[in-house]
């Protein structure tokens, strides 16, 4: 592997801060080797907002991934493929047009808003079953809720919540895995396999009785008009189901954890609950859930004195961007009460997170339902996802009283 800077070395994983601020000074644009697969890294604020707005750059990169596997493989993986390369987050105008504004309707602010009350008594019964003591906050409460109100959304039982949930965890770890595997691409095939089977079978339903939930909302815009194809419906369920939660459980995991770190900061929420909105958008910030997100160069162009060729893959990294010290002063310290705090933990530009009103409303709710506990301690310093996308800890022990 060409990592002449050892971005990703394994030592990084933790703390992968100090090498992204290298990355910043010395080689805004940082090429890697990984994989067989050359990509350049981006790091800087200003380069990695203006990265997402860029439209030398698609976000339409479902066939480069496949092109990183060995070519016996291809045909093998190409139900995955088929079915990433209809998801919103990997489209292109029109396609992305159409789909934003179809989707866009869904999780307006207002919208998101009548949710609470069901959101409180989901969160309800997840905190009743922990008794005050010894939790693994993950499994208990950052995980389960935000699959449980995607899938309410969606209209899916609750009880199909731990296979939904192995799937799209499958999914997160083929993503960003560091090293590919073979077990990997076969977890993410399987997985897509079992959820589009799933939700075929979902939407045939609402084609027959209609409901009030999402999946009726889409089966119906499909027969007004012809909206979505069949593919591009199942590839949306997929996609709202996984955006949905893998980013949510860890920025609730993350807000946690990072408050425990810095135990001034959470005893200044404890005294200032005003502060839980602007904690949750400095742990956006600070630790972004979502570390990095790809782009494929369209065309040839130079930039930071580098030649990018058409095709080339660029990852841009939040991360690097949160930390920038021309954007944030003192970026390395974390501030419940920062002022002017652009992050750009949802990104920025045509792509920005559709879910974004939904993810700060579960994890204030969250942080609001384990601020009740009076005291917290952290059991076990936690090990971070080896992913390089996803960002947040595996298991999060902690006690509460
Ligand atoms: C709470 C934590 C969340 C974080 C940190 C997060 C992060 C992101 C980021 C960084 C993007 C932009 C990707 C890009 O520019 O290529 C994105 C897009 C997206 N997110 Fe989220 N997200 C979160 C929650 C959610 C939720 C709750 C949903 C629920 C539906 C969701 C659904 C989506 C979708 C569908 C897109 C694609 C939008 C598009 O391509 O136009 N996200 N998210």
């Amino acid at each position: 592997m060409h990592d002449p800077l050892g971005l990703y070395a394994p030592d990084n994983r933790d703390d992968p801060y100090p090498v992204l601020a290298r990355l910043r000074r010395e080689a805004p644009l940082y090429f890697a080797g990984n994989e067989g697969a050359g990509s350049f890294i981006v790091t800087r604020y200003a380069d990695v907002a203006a990265g997402f707005r860029d439209g030398r750059l698609s976000a339409s990169r479902a066939e480069a991934m496949a092109r990183r596997l060995p070519s016996e493989a291809r045909q093998w993986f190409a139900p995955v493929v088929d079915n990433l390369a209809h998801w919103i987050l990997l489209r292109d105008p029109p396609d992305h047009t159409r789909l934003r504004s179809l989707l866009g309707q869904a999780f307006t602010p207002r919208l998101v808003e009548t949710w609470r009350p069901r959101i409180q008594e989901i969160l309800g019964e997840l905190v009743r079953a922990i008794e005050p003591g010894e939790v693994e906050l993950v499994g208990a409460i950052a995980g389960p809720l935000p699959v449980l109100v995607i899938g309410d959304m969606l209209g899916l039982p609750p009880e199909d919540r731990h296979r939904l949930k192995a799937c799209s965890d499958a999914i997160a770890a083929f993503f960003g895995a560091t090293v590919m595997s073979q077990a990997l691409l076969a977890g993410a095939r399987a997985a897509i396999l079992e959820l589009e089977e799933y939700f075929r079978k979902a939407l045939a339903e609402r084609r027959q009785t209609r409901r009030q939930d999402l999946l009726s909302a889409l089966a119906a815009a499909e027969d007004q008009g012809s909206m979505l194809s069949e593919q591009e419906l199942l590839s949306t369920c997929t996609a709202i189901l996984f955006g949905g939660h893998e980013t949510t459980t860890n920025l609730i995991a993350n807000t946690v954890y990072t408050l425990l770190r810095f135990p001034d900061q959470l005893q200044r929420l404890r005294a200032e609950p005003d502060l839980l909105a602007s904690t949750i958008e400095e742990v956006l910030r600070f630790e972004c859930p979502v570390s990095r997100m790809g782009r494929v160069a369209r065309v040839d162009f130079e930039w930071h004195g580098q030649q990018v060729k058409a095709g080339d893959r660029l990852f841009l990294s939040l991360a690097g961007a949160n930390r920038d010290e021309s954007q944030f002063p003192e970026p390395d310290r974390f501030d419940i009460a920062r002022a002017d705090n652009r992050h750009l933990g949802f990104s920025t530009g045509p792509h920005y997170c559709i879910g974004a009103a939904l993810g700060r409303l579960e994890a204030r709710l969250a942080l609001e339902a384990l601020l009740k506990f009076p005291r917290w301690e952290l059991l076990e310093k936690p090990t971070w996802l080896d992913n390089l996308t996803v960002r947040g800890p595996k298991a999060l022990r902690v006690a509460l009283s």
